[in-house]
Order: C-alpha cells, then structure tokens, then sequence
C-alpha cells in the first residue's frame, strides 16, 4: 500500500521547497503584470466539459456519477471553470478581466515524460480586451517567467499562429464553424499520428484530398512575410498576426517568438491567435499553450465575451530547468535550532523557542533527549542559521548561548535580548 495511483506524484518535503519555489516565480510574474489571483472546486459538472469536437481532452475525463446520481468530473483544465465563473458574474464583474490561478488539473492520458494523469497549470487569462494588445501582455508574462528561473530566448521559443489564418484559408473552401474545429482539433494531431491516420480522420469529416492538400500547402508556409503573400495584403488575419509580432516587438521581445503555422492547438474552442513555447532542442513536449477563445462563453450558453489566456504545467518546465542546472538547492529555512540541556532545562527551552518564534525567527526546538552531538549534526542537516543552547550555569544567570553555525562563533546573550 505504499504506492498511490498511476500517474500520479507525492510531494516529499524536498519536491515541496521546489514546487514552491516554481509557484513562487508564477506568482510573482503574473502579479508584476497586474493580474489577481482566482480560485475553483477541482471537482465540476461533466457537462462542463462535454464537447463534441473530438478533442483528445473530453476522452480523458476522470468522470463519475456521485451519490446523488449527478454526472460530475475532475476538471481536465481550468478554462471552463474560469468561464463559468465570469459568466456567473457577467455585467457586473469590472472588464478587462485579468486572473491568474495554479489549479491542479486532471486527465486521464498515457503517462509518459512530461506528461502525467494530474498536473499543476498556471493559468493566465485576460477577458473583455478584443485587441492584440491582450495577447502581446501574455507573451511578456511568460517571457517574465522564464527570464525570472533564468531561461533566456536562446533556451526556447515561442511559436506563434492564428486560427483567424487557417480560417481564411479553409474557408475558402467551404470549411466553417463546427468543421473547422474539428479541422483544427484533427490537425493538432499532425505531430503525433501517420499521415494515413490525419487523411482518414480529415475524411470522416467531409474533407476532400484538394482539402488536406490546401492544409499542407498553408504548414509549409515559410514565416509572417511569405504568409502575408500567400493571403494577399487584404488579410485581416494576416495584418492582425503582423500587429502582434510588431507589439511583442514593443516590449523588447521579438527574439523570443517566432510565426509557425503548424501551431493549431488541440482544443476546439480557440478563435484568434494561439500559441505554444517549446525548448529550441525540441527534446521535450510543449512547455506551454494558449490562445484566444472569444466564443467560448457561447458555447456554454451564455454571452460571448473576448478572452486570451494560457495554461502552462508544472511538468515539463521542471525537466528543463533540471536539464539547465537551473534548480535551486534549497534548504528547509530554519533559522534556529533550540536545545535545552537535559529535562530540567526543557520547559526553558520552550520558553527561549516562544520568544524566538515571537520575534518572527524559524524555530525548531529539540522535543527529546538528545547528545550534543546529535544535536549539532541535526542542525546542520537541516541548515539551520543558528544553535540556540539552554545550559544549567547560563541558565540560572538567564543567559543562553548562541552558535553561529556557519562561522563556528559563540556568544552569550540574556533571556530578554533575545
Ligand atoms: P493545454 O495545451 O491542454 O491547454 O495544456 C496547457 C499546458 O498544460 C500544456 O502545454 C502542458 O504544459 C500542461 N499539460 C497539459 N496536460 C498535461 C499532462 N497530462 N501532464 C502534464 N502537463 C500537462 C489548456 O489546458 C488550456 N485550457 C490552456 C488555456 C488557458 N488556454 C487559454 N487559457
């Protein structure tokens, strides 16, 4: 019984300091841009989710009825609950929206490097903002991020598309609305399947070979210039994807990005531009993904409102900062270990430990008999700043000793200048 489920991951203290670490550097680079922190039940209605595109995500619902016979499900990402939540408060929630959460997500996928069955996602999302502006604001988030673990654009890129593109170009051929997510959802799959799979797929869907040959022409579609050639200087999509990288530009972050049409995403609900960041080696999957969804409050029934945002795991940065040499050691962060000399002198040892713990230090106070040596060892294995010594002679002058740990210093101090 010491194994928990497939997929899954314990947090010994040592992961925690870590994982703590990384949230920390979440926290910090969607505060610096101004976005609140939100939160939402891990646990959701099924309907929430259930969307007929075929995304790979609604097949790997962790989904049940509970014992009141409802069809409810662990939530697979926290775009849904977000939406519900604005929706909830729509007409009274001041816009733009800008929240950032770090939920745990559930999916019930095969488990492979980078990928488990539960995730920790960062969500960054702006609502009510329709312009590129939004989406150039998310890049320097992210950009903000990795700059803070100590990644740097020569470490990885992010790849940058449009759905408004692949829409022109497929519309052109008849393909719109419901079919066109699905396109995308299958198109997605590009990377990961034999052709024969993606054609079979397309098929199934209505589309013909001069479609599937009309989807490869626009992949092989060479950065933003020859982009704009292939749709003509008229392509509102095109000028919109050219104002973005002209915006990220504006920040000082052009090198960080980068056109790449084979960026579709593999969620139905993305409407505008959409992006992932990859490490240049390519060796691991995606880092991160977002993109605009401006229909997907409609889709649940409500008013549609423009939204942008990303999710981005905890999973595969963790790889990459590890591969980088780019994790922290960190200690536990005490700052002083106390020990009174023998059970008499143990309620004085509570006594110095509060008065410590009062003045805002972090205390751990030996609970047991134990050696000096012991004691020492202790206190080095977990870091400790300082020993704060309860002895019989100082004592009953109400004087303690101090070592400094990481000078071998000594000194004599009263009870009340602790
Ligand atoms: P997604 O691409 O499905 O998008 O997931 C976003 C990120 O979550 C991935 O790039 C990856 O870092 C992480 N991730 C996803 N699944 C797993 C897994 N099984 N194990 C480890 N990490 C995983 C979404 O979920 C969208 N809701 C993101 C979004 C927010 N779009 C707009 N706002």
């Amino acid at each position: 019984m010491t194994q928990g489920v497939r997929g899954t991951r314990d947090f010994y203290p040592e992961d925690m300091r870590v994982r703590n670490w990384l949230f920390e550097k979440f926290h910090s680079a969607a505060l610096s841009h101004g976005f609140e922190e939100y939160d939402s039940p891990v646990l959701e209605t099924e309907e929430l989710y259930t969307r007929k595109s075929g995304e790979d995500i609604t097949q790997q619902l962790y989904n049940f009825k509970d014992k009141g016979d409802r069809r409810v499900s662990l939530r697979p990402e926290m775009t849904p609950s977000l939406a519900r939540m604005v929706m909830a408060r729509s007409g009274i929630l001041p816009l733009p929206i800008k929240w950032y959460s770090i939920p745990q997500c559930w999916r019930y996928e095969r488990t492979q490097r980078g990928r488990g069955r539960e995730h920790y996602q960062w969500n960054v999302d702006i609502w009510g903002a329709e312009g590129v502006e939004a989406d150039a604001e998310l890049i320097s988030v992210l950009a903000h991020f990795f700059e803070s673990v100590g990644l740097s654009e020569e470490d990885l890129v992010i790849r940058v598309s449009s759905r408004k593109v692949l829409e022109e170009v497929l519309g052109k051929l008849g393909i719109s609305g419901d079919d066109f997510s699905k396109t995308c959802v299958i198109m997605d799959k590009m990377d990961k399947l034999p052709p024969e799979a993606i054609q079979t797929q397309l098929a199934e869907i209505g589309l013909d070979q001069g479609a599937v040959s009309t989807i490869q022409e626009f992949l092989a579609i060479d950065g933003l210039e020859q982009l704009s050639e292939e749709l003509g200087e008229d392509s509102i999509a095109a000028h919109e994807l050219r104002s973005l990288f002209s915006l990220v530009e504006s920040y000082g972050l052009e090198e960080w990005i980068s056109f790449d049409a084979s960026v579709v995403r593999g969620l139905a609900y993305y409407t505008g531009p959409v992006f992932e960041a990859n490490d240049r080696s390519g060796d691991l999957r995606a880092i991160c993904g977002g993109g605009r969804y401006d229909r997907l409050i409609g889709t649940l029934g409500g008013k549609d409102l423009p939204a942008t945002g990303f999710g981005f795991g905890d999973m595969v940065i963790m790889e990459l900062l590890e591969s980088k040499g780019l994790l922290p050691v960190l200690s536990q962060g005490v700052s002083d270990v106390v020990f009174g000399m023998g059970p008499e002198l143990r309620g004085a040892a509570m006594k110095v430990a509060n008065q410590l713990r009062s003045r805002g230090r972090r205390v751990d106070l030996v609970l047991e008999d134990k050696r000096m040596k012991w004691v020492f060892k202790h206190a080095d294995r977990i870091a400790s700043d300082r020993l704060v010594m309860v002895m019989p002679d100082e004592w009953a002058n109400g004087i303690v000793k101090i070592k400094e740990l990481s000078t071998g210093e000594e000194r004599a101090v009263s009870f009340e200048e602790l």
